[in-house]
């Protein structure tokens, strides 16, 4: 596997234990209200920033261009799809924040689950079809030449504080909620 689907891969699996965490969150009830509020806020937070704007962004702006470069159809095929997919979970995460703003749990529960089974086969079939593409269409060099391009795109959008920042948040919700 090439470096550049590799970091793909492994933002992922952080996702989808944000994900575990968050559907942990929901069914609970050993929690309050307003406890449950401040970490959802957190969480959309995280989902924002490192969901849609590095990881999608990385997607978007490099990995899905050099597939579509290599040959891969656009709009009417597999990337075109995984494209809506995006921009569907960028929906569900702005209802998912204007039901914190009017503090609507329950309205909340329905944009977040939503959210989190778009997301799940979104990343399935990255993980499943287009990631085992991408490595019979990249040679190594290709690969390294992205992953240099994500690592300035991380940079950029998130730098080593926030980084930080967002992995303590999980640390923290992994404990509050054992999962
Ligand atoms: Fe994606
Ligand atoms: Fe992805």
């Amino acid at each position: 596997m090439g470096k550049a689907t590799q970091d793909l891969r492994k933002e992922h699996d952080s996702i989808l234990h944000v994900l575990k965490i968050l559907d942990k969150m929901m069914s609970t009830d050993k929690k309050e209200d307003i406890v449950k509020l401040k970490y959802y806020n957190e969480l959309v937070y995280f989902l924002k920033i490192f969901a849609d704007k590095c990881h999608h962004g990385k997607e978007e702006k490099y990995f899905f261009v050099e597939l579509v470069n290599k040959g891969i159809p656009n709009d009417a095929g597999l990337i075109g799809s995984l494209l809506q997919e995006h921009s569907q979970s960028r929906e569900y995460i702005a209802l998912m924040g204007k039901s914190l703003e009017s503090k609507d749990l329950i309205e909340f529960n329905t944009a977040a689950t939503k959210y989190s089974n778009l997301l799940k086969s979104h990343i399935e079939k990255e993980n499943n079809v287009l990631f085992a593409m991408a490595d019979q269409l990249l040679d190594e060099e290709s690969q390294d030449a992205l992953f240099e391009k994500f690592e300035q795109h991380e940079e950029s959008v998130i730098g080593h504080g926030v980084h930080e920042e967002l992995h303590s948040m999980i640390h923290n919700w992994a404990t509050e909620f054992e999962v």
